[in-house]
């Protein structure tokens, strides 16, 4: 049987709401004027807030007017949809069994973000084989051609999943808290980076912190020994503060920044959203492709 092609989902999904709002009948991919861009949130450390992150940072660029998509990359441990209050039926794991496409699995999100949710408790998908990440690839790099920007929401670690995903993306944004253990294992993180990510910079998001200027001292921590030992840079994303209501979100399975638009961890994604839509994209690919192949083949 002909398998159907995973961009025409959402192509499909974008067109029906154009036509719905009277604005275009154009597909996405004709009216995205330049590639879209690739940006993996990995961390250290586990637990330090990279899916609330993308979750929150992906709303925002749908209020920028963005056609966002989203992997939920936590292979065996994926929890996305969860925090977005989605029940999916398909996810990832059907994809690599080869029982459903890319395109099959897709559901939408808040602000309409498209989501590919990972799934939980399956062990054997935290160490995909080859042709495995392959076969997810080609499949995701159709898929990115029909948005503005991808997202993936990497498992905590250096496994090799976390670092093939890494690899992959044009831009990689560490996410560290103020622990000490969060930033040696950042570091730990960025070591690794350094030798498999070809953009050699990454930026920095400090989260949970206290005051502003939290954020700002664990970067300057950081910087001083990769600038010293390692051959990468880092740039300060910025900061998001602790803020008890987006764990409140995580309860009701809505994202702070839907729930609560004016509390301080909404601003603080709001004022990072803005700084990454306003930077120049970096280390495009320069195929027809989206993401980087290099290290897989
Ligand atoms: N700025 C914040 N203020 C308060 N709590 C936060 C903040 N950011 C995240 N949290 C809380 O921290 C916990 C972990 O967040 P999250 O699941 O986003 O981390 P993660 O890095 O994706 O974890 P994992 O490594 O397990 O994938 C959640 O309970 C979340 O509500
Ligand atoms: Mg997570």
């Amino acid at each position: 049987m002909r398998k159907k092609d995973p961009s025409n989902r959402v192509i499909s999904l974008t067109r029906r709401r154009e036509e719905k709002k009277g604005l275009s009948t154009k597909t996405s991919r004709q009216t995205r004027s330049s590639k879209a861009r690739v940006i993996a949130i990995t961390s250290g450390k586990g637990g330090v807030g990279k899916t609330s992150i993308v979750g929150n940072i992906g709303y925002a660029f749908t209020k920028l007017g963005k056609k966002v998509l989203i992997l939920d990359a936590d292979l065996g441990l994926g929890n996305l949809d969860v925090l977005l209050g989605l029940a999916p039926k398909y996810n990832l794991s059907h994809v690599i069994m080869g029982e459903k496409t890319i395109g099959e699995i897709l559901v939408e999100g808040p602000g309409r973000m498209s989501i590919l949710p990972a799934s939980s408790g399956i062990q054997e998908l935290t160490h995909l084989n080859k042709d495995q990440k392959i076969q997810i690839l080609t499949q995701l790099d159709r898929l990115v051609d029909c948005v503005d920007i991808l997202f993936i929401d990497t498992a905590a670690g250096i496994s090799s999943n976390v670092m093939d995903f890494n690899a992959t993306a044009q831009e990689v944004v560490v996410v560290v808290s103020p622990e000490p253990t969060s930033i040696t294992d950042a570091y730990a993180l960025m070591k690794v980076l350094s030798l498999k990510y070809s953009g050699k910079t990454c930026k920095l998001i400090v989260n949970m912190v206290r005051q502003p200027e939290e954020g700002r001292e664990v970067f300057r921590q950081l910087q001083l020994v990769t600038d010293r030992f390692l051959d990468i840079t880092i740039e300060y994303l910025g900061y998001v503060l602790f803020d008890d209501k987006v764990s409140k979100g995580v309860k009701s399975q809505k994202i702070v920044s839907e729930l609560f638009p004016e509390t301080l961890a909404s601003k603080c994604f709001t004022d990072i959203s803005r700084k990454i839509f306003n930077m120049s994209p970096v280390n495009v690919p320069e195929s027809g492709s989206n993401l980087f192949w290099r290290h897989l083949v």
